[in-house]
């Protein structure tokens, strides 16, 4: 049956602070109306509406997308006032119409499902919640107050009495309605009430009044239905979907020393025997292959690392892009190591502290172990590159690139100058500035020569 979805993100959010629209704040990488979204894609509806309004330029083309479709609503008068605005791009009468919320993130795509079946395009199904505070929330009034009770109405907070106020079960601000129905409802609503607004819940009544099934399924759990007003709020909902993320690792055989102090905002896929210590983070996609072990600290972005590699602690990788950085098999990285875009690194190859490498690539075994930067080099196999040694491969307009054959022995604070090529099994000796190609096999030292000056006489520390 025809699907429906509507999703409400035209509200302020004053509380988060922020000249950001709130729905566009970031949970784990992704942001809320972004999640929102993602959730909705195995639902197969036919239209996905969102409506917009504070913020509305910058929310649509955070979100613009093949089958999104947006509606704008100026002002923003209520929920009511919000579902009228989306009416015209819902031609249909028939099927279902789901109604969610961009700044309620975690909803499952199984609860969504849920609240879809239970209407069938027939009866109005309300996602609720038993809350031990339902402040705020607009409460479900059930036939002689009975937990099985049908469901009267919902009324929002401000309106409700005194005895009204101690129900507990609240509207989640999610439902499935049919869609003809829906459109009805919404144009005979009126704003009489404590806030002057076009209450979408007032529905509920007319739907008992016209004799249609009104079904209030439960959430699972809060975590689905929370949403967010607040930083405190968000900060909230990013450590349940932190947490439940790392359980779910845990359960697949991935040894995290605490969940708690884990953050994947994007993918993360392991092989087996994979540890990771405590807060790491890992960003875009992440691939780390059997028996990789990653220190306490690191950050790592769009990388993907081989089997047996280990990952010592304060290590900053980024790829930039999907696959953009590479670590091969038994691998030793760290600490304190840099791995930027392109940087392409063979099976145990060693990159110590402070050593950056961007755009190059490392053949197996190769190492730089303190100290240095390569940047849009090729280093051949066991290659050794000493401590304090450079690429200068900038010239201030262009970059060029700088080759290594293999077996080459580069001492301690060299300069390459790019474009530059080393012929396998050359030494360069420490201190040397290469401007010139070196052959194969050939010692090359490139050195001022050492001075004295005389008549100089350093100030000495009286004691
Ligand atoms: C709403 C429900 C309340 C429920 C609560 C759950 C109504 C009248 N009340 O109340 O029963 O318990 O959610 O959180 O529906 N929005 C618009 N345009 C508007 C107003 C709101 O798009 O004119 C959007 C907001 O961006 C938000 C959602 O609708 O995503 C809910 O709005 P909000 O103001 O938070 O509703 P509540 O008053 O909390
Ligand atoms: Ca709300």
């Amino acid at each position: 049956m025809a699907l429906n979805i509507v999703i409400m993100a035209a509200g302020k959010g004053t509380r988060m602070k922020s000249a950001l629209p709130k729905v566009l704040h970031k949970l784990a990488g992704r942001s809320l109306l972004r999640h929102v979204l993602d959730m909705t894609q195995g639902l197969q509806a036919q239209r996905n509406v969102v409506i917009t309004g504070h913020g509305a330029d910058a929310v649509e083309a955070a979100v613009a997308g093949p089958g999104v479709q947006f509606v704008r609503q100026m002002p923003q008068l209520g929920t009511g006032h919000a579902i009228q605005q989306a009416v015209p791009a819902l031609p249909e009468d028939e099927g279902t119409t789901l109604i969610l919320n961009g700044d309620v993130p975690l909803i499952k795509q199984a609860t969504a499902q849920a609240l879809v079946q239970a209407c069938d395009g027939k009866a109005l199904v309300l996602l609720t919640i038993h809350l031990s505070d339902p402040t705020g929330y607009g409460r479900i009034v059930r036939q002689d107050g009975q937990a099985d009770g049908n469901v009267l109405a919902i009324v929002e907070h401000k309106d409700a009495s005194a005895e009204q106020r101690t129900i507990r079960e609240g509207y989640t601000g999610m439902m499935a309605a049919p869609t003809g129905a829906l459109k009805r409802w919404v144009g005979q609503l009126k704003n009489e009430n404590a806030q002057g607004e076009y209450y979408l819940t007032d529905i509920v009544a007319m739907a008992v009044a016209e004799g249609v099934p009104v079904l209030g399924i439960a959430a699972p759990n809060e975590t689905e239905v929370l949403g967010v007003n607040s930083p405190v709020q968000l900060a909230d909902l990013e450590r349940r979907f932190q947490l439940e993320q790392a359980e779910t690792l845990l359960e697949a055989g991935v040894r995290l020393a605490d969940p708690r102090r884990f953050d994947v905002r994007g993918s993360l896929s392991c092989g087996q025997d994979v540890e990771i210590d405590v807060n790491c983070v890992f960003e875009g996609t992440v691939i780390l292959g059997d028996n990789v072990r990653i220190g306490a600290n690191c950050v790592i972005r769009n990388a993907s690392i081989g089997a047996g590699t280990r990952i010592h602690e304060f290590t900053h990788i980024d790829g930039e892009k999907a696959g953009g950085a590479q670590v091969g098999a038994g691998a030793l990285i760290g600490p304190f190591a840099r791995l930027r875009p392109g940087a392409d690194l063979g099976d145990e190859v060693h990159i110590g502290n402070f050593v950056e490498v961007k755009n190059s690539t490392l053949a197996k075994g190769a190492k730089a172990n303190h100290l240095a930067y390569l940047g849009d080099a090729t280093v051949g196999e066991r290659v050794n590159y000493g401590a304090g040694s450079i690429t200068a491969n900038y010239d201030g307009a262009n970059k060029h690139r700088t080759v290594i054959g293999a077996d080459v022995h580069v001492g301690s604070n060299c300069v390459l100058i790019a474009p530059v090529e080393i012929g396998a099994g050359a030494t360069i000796g420490g201190g040397s500035t290469i401007t010139k190609p070196v052959a194969a096999g050939e010692l090359s030292v490139a050195r001022g020569k050492q001075v004295a000056i005389a008549g100089w006489s350093r100030p000495l520390k009286k004691r």
